[in-house]
Order: structure tokens, then sequence, then C-alpha cells
């Protein structure tokens, strides 16, 4: 058995419990000050404060010289896996076309499609394995990863397998996501409804039955797919056995985030043009909103009323969305400064919205999200006293040592 020590850790900020955490819950944070951390075989087996060491011996000794350790972030909603990038719109938007505007025109994801499908899983797996390295650089320990870049049989299934790949040979824990329904495919202009049935029909029980991913998701949007057709499909995911994630309430509120609440799906994600009852029917469902702040940053939008959310207990969340389009940029850190300046969120809220309540929504809350005994030892040593200083400083990359499964990784 490998026993590590961790010690001189300034404050161990951390919320406790392997469930979402909502209302006053999501602010509740525990501060450990002058702590130390013992780990054996990479699972936390105990941890101290007040300046009490824990009895030896260690085979590895850490000091954190002073600093604050938190959890391992989790980046809950990723696009992690795609071909080309999309700097071209840039002039596309500076001539005044707007997201969906060039979706609609052909461009958009359906541009990232067409790359996605020429590039071979040896480019997809080799690219997607340098962006977790950088990931993990800013702290990230576990993310959730999309497919919905390929659009048919053989392109989804080749994403899902790189996500896999990812998932085995990178320490980062990642969680797969089918997304097949996140644009109508040139081959079904004008048949949304066919190309819904065919992933219900075709890839959906495919996918279950190889074990391919963990949760299904579809992009409810104006131009996308509507309310009647994200039900039809996640009603069969939760059939199959998937669990449920939906793009709600991105650009308009079209019925997505009540019909997350009403599947009780584990999240809804974006939610920036959410109303009342969409949030009443989350907070019924035990829904957690899986919020995006980066992308309302990229894209010029409002941000999601976060804070309306705590007071409604919905569990919230901030994921990065990394992806070529609405957000290329995959650094946490800066969703946390927004998650503190645009949500106006407190610190402790920030830190449970990048760790337990994802955790939970990628079905993983028992392993990490917290560091409490029996968990997985990812977690994050930072450059920084305390959390007030990760959510105030922006463009920097605080995260000075990053640790998975009691390994340190940088
Ligand atoms: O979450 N909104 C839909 N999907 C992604 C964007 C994908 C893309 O533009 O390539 C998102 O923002
Ligand atoms: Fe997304």
């Amino acid at each position: 058995m490998k026993r590590t020590l961790i010690r001189n850790i300034g404050c161990l900020q951390t919320p406790t419990g392997s469930y979402s955490h909502k209302g006053s819950k999501q602010g509740a944070n525990e501060k450990y000050a002058d702590a130390a951390i013992v780990i054996e075989d990479g699972v936390i087996s105990q941890i101290t404060e007040g300046g009490k060491l824990p009895e030896g011996p260690f085979d590895e000794e850490i000091d954190a010289e002073g600093n604050l350790v938190t959890p391992g972030l989790v980046d809950g909603h990723t696009h992690l896996i795609f071909g080309g990038y999309r700097q071209h719109e840039i002039a596309m938007k500076l001539a005044g076309a707007d997201y969906l505007d060039i979706l609609r025109a052909g461009g958009g994801i359906l541009d990232t499609v067409r790359k996605t499908r020429e590039a071979s899983v040896e480019e997809l797996y080799g690219k997607a394995y340098a962006f977790l390295d950088e990931m993990m650089g800013f702290g990230v320990t576990s993310c959730e990863a999309k497919s919905g870049y390929g659009l048919d049989r053989e392109n989804e299934l080749k994403m899902l397998q790189v996500i896999h790949a990812l998932d085995e040979n990178h320490p980062m824990d990642v969680t797969a996501t089918f997304m097949g329904a996140h644009a109508v495919p040139p081959e079904y202009e004008g048949r949304g409804d066919e190309y819904i049935r065919m992933c219900c029909e075709e890839l959906m029980p495919e996918i279950r039955e190889r074990g391919l991913a963990e949760f299904c998701d579809i992009f409810c949007e104006d131009s996308v797919f509507n309310a009647g057709q994200s039900r039809t499909y996640l009603e069969k995911a939760a059939e199959l056995g998937f669990g449920l994630k939906i793009h709600a309430d991105e650009i308009e509120a079209i019925g997505g985030s009540q019909l997350a609440g009403e599947l009780e799906a584990a999240s809804a994600e974006h939610l920036i043009a959410i109303e009342e009852e969409g949030m009443d029917a989350m907070a019924a469902g035990g829904t957690t909103a899986m919020l995006l702040p980066a992308t309302s940053f990229y894209l010029d939008k409002t941000y999601a009323p976060a804070r309306r959310m705590v007071e409604k207990s919905i569990p919230v969340a901030i994921a990065s969305d990394f992806n070529p389009g609405s957000c290329p940029s995959l650094n946490l850190q800066f969703a946390i400064n927004l998650g503190s300046l645009k949500y106006k969120l407190t610190p402790e809220e920030v830190l449970t919205a990048v760790t337990i309540n994802p955790a939970c929504a990628c079905g993983k809350g028992d392993q990490t999200g917290t560091l409490e005994v029996g968990k997985q030892a990812d977690l994050v040593i930072w450059d920084a006293p305390d959390f007030e200083m990760v959510c105030y400083r922006f463009g920097s990359n605080l995260a000075k040592h990053v640790m998975k499964k009691g390994v340190m990784m940088k």
C-alpha cells in the first residue's frame, strides 16, 4: 500500500456529502485551517486540522506551503472531440451574423460535422488527449464529453469510441454523453422527425448495448429540435436506461427546461433564456442547472439567472462548454471568475458548482467532487490562500499542483 501525506495546508475548503447541493446547501463548504490529508492507494483515508499531524510512516510527503486545497474541479459539459476549428466565423460575426444565422446557413455545428467526419480516430484522439492535459493543468480532474459532430452511425460511434479510449488511457475520468441530436444532418434536411426516429431506433440501442455512453443529450432550440422531438428522444433514452441531459433555453425558451424537470433529467444546460415556469419544473424534478457563463461571454449574451436558481432550490453547476463554436476555451477557472462576477454567486457557492454538483450530474458524486474519507484523492493545491482569490484573479492559471487518484499530475 502506498501512503501519501499532504501537510501544511493553509485552508482545506470543500463541500461535503455525495449529493447535489441546492438552496442554502449550495454555499455550505467546510473550511479546515492548518490541515493535512492522508491518502492510501489513491483514496483519502484521513483529514486533520488545527496543525495536528497524522501518524506516519509515509511513502511520500507533499508540502502544500500554506496554500488552499480544494477538490479537483469537475467540468460537467464539454464538446471535447471535434475536427478543425471555426476561427473563420469571426468575420461572419463582425458582419452581423449571430450564432443561429450561421447554423441556418449550413455553417456552425454543421461545419464542424464536415471536419469531424473527415478526421481519423487517431487525429481526434491525439487532439482531445492534448486538450485533457491542458484541462488538468487548470485543475480539472473529471469531465464530461459529448458526441454530436458525427450525426450518422459511423461518425457518432467513432466519437464515442474516442471518448471511451480517452477515459481508459488518460488520467482524467471522462463521462460519455451521446448527443446525436445536436443538429439535423444535411442528409436529413427538412426531415428532423425522421432523424430523431433513427437516433432512437438505431443508434441509442446499439450505443447502450455496447456501453459507449452513460447519458443522452439533445439541442432543444429554435431552428434545431423542438420540444416534441426532444421529448421523443429523451423518453426513449430513459427507457433504455441512459441518464438525461438537455441543451435548453440557450437562445429561446421553447419548453426545454420544463421538459427536463418533468422527465427528472440529471441536468439541463445553458438556460440563459429560462423563465419562471422552467425553473419551477427543474426544482420539482431535482434537475441540476449546468450553467455555461463563458458561452454567454463568447456569444455576447446575457447570463443565466443563477442567483434566482439558488433561491428556488435548483442545484447549480458551472461548466466550460468547451467547443469550437460558442466557447473555444477549456479554461474552467475563467468560468469560475464569471460565476462570481456575472452570476453573483459567493465563492463557496461557486466551489460547489464546479465540484460536487457537476460530479453528481455526471453520476460520479460517490467517487469525487468533495474531499472526504473514502473519496478519490482528486485535488488541487492552489497558488492562493483562499477560494476568494481564485474567483477574483482572472487570466492567470492559479492551479499550482493537481492530483488525480493520489498521483501528482502537475
Ligand atoms: O453547447 N448549443 C449547442 N451546442 C454547443 C455549441 C456547439 C458548436 O457551436 O459547435 C453549445 O454551445
Ligand atoms: Fe454544449
